[in-house]
């Protein structure tokens, strides 16, 4: 028998896949209604209930938001069945609530599970992100760089011209000067309306997706989980919570941040071996959106884990009753 301790991330994988399933599978009837909300309680309610099936004993880390304003999977709600290995859930029920809503692409389910105590506890704030894909050395961007300074030296390592690097950023008005300094590289820039975890994971696969950088700052919970992929898939991503306000400083310290000025890298946001399951919602690069038949429902998983780098992707059929 294996030590109940150990972290079996083999077996516990499918498992994880099963999660996000069941959360995308909930979320299908609401793709396209327009209804934000529904759609994301509808993915919670699955994937919590499919999560209390597993044998580990979860705390989740990363998750609805605190206690007080989220009632399920909120930070620190105790998932499984108590019996297994001792983890920490990083998740996002439905990232792209407003992608589902308008059927717009690259709508997630995302979950990832890792040894306890090994995923940073990040706040509900803003965080700087930066990645780019594997087979790059250290040090090729930083967060120190500006973004012109980033797409030269990522142009440097890839042996292209500018021209030939397209960064990934999200539409926002904060980004508007960003978006203008790296236009004036000549690269060019992939904007998406939400979803950043995709964002982040479309770096790791440049061939696929036509993405070698991602910037810009979202959510940072949503960092954590794209560290996760990443750490995965390869790549290299780093992070730096901003705080807007005494608020935000304070629910940093309350999940035990003291370094507000810290840049994190990807293993310091995902500290140990780890395994990441998404579901597409909706179609994207990265995986097809849920099908919907007369008969059947169709999704397609990405599950993958650190500690092999294996990248499984599962296509599962359910039965319509
Ligand atoms: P939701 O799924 O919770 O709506 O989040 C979507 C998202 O686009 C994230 O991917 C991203 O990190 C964050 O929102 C960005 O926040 P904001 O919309 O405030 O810029």
């Amino acid at each position: 028998m294996a030590d109940k301790e150990e972290f079996q991330d083999r077996l516990l994988s499918l498992g994880l896949a099963r999660v996000s399933e069941a959360a995308a599978l909930a979320s299908a009837a609401l793709i396209g209604r327009g209804d934000e909300k529904a759609a994301d309680q509808a993915a919670v309610n699955a994937m919590r209930n499919q999560l209390n099936l597993l044998d580990i004993a979860g705390v989740v880390v990363i998750g609805e938001g605190e206690r007080d304003e989220a009632p399920m999977l909120y930070i620190g709600e105790e998932v499984g069945t108590g019996k297994g290995p001792a983890v920490d859930i990083a998740l996002d029920p439905l990232e792209g609530t407003t992608l589902t809503a308008k059927d717009m692409p690259n709508a997630l389910t995302v979950i990832a599970m890792a040894p306890r105590g090994t995923l940073l506890h990040a706040p509900d704030v803003y965080m700087e992100k930066l990645a780019i894909g594997p087979g790059y050395k250290p040090g090729t961007v930083t967060m120190t760089m500006t973004p012109s300074e980033r797409v030269s030296a990522l142009a440097a390592a890839k042996g292209c011209s500018t021209e030939n690097i397209t960064v990934c950023v999200l539409e926002r008005p904060r980004h508007e000067e960003m978006i203008k300094e790296i236009r004036s590289t000549g690269a060019a820039i992939r904007l998406i309306t939400d979803g950043d975890v995709a964002g982040v994971m479309h770096c790791a696969e440049p061939d696929v997706t036509g993405i070698d950088m991602y910037m810009g700052s979202g959510g940072a919970p949503e960092g954590v989980l794209a560290a996760a992929a990443l750490k995965c898939m390869g790549g290299q991503f780093f992070g730096k919570l901003l705080f807007r306000n005494d608020d935000e400083r304070a629910r940093a310290r309350k999940a035990g941040i003291s370094n507000f000025d810290r840049v994190y890298t990807r293993d310091d946001l995902v500290r140990g071996d780890v395994i990441f399951a998404a579901t597409g919602v909706t179609s994207g690069s990265l995986l097809s959106g849920i099908k919907r038949e007369p008969t059947a429902v169709t999704t397609e998983t990405i599950l993958m884990r650190s500690k092999t780098g294996s990248v499984r992707r599962m296509t599962y059929r359910s039965p319509l009753k």
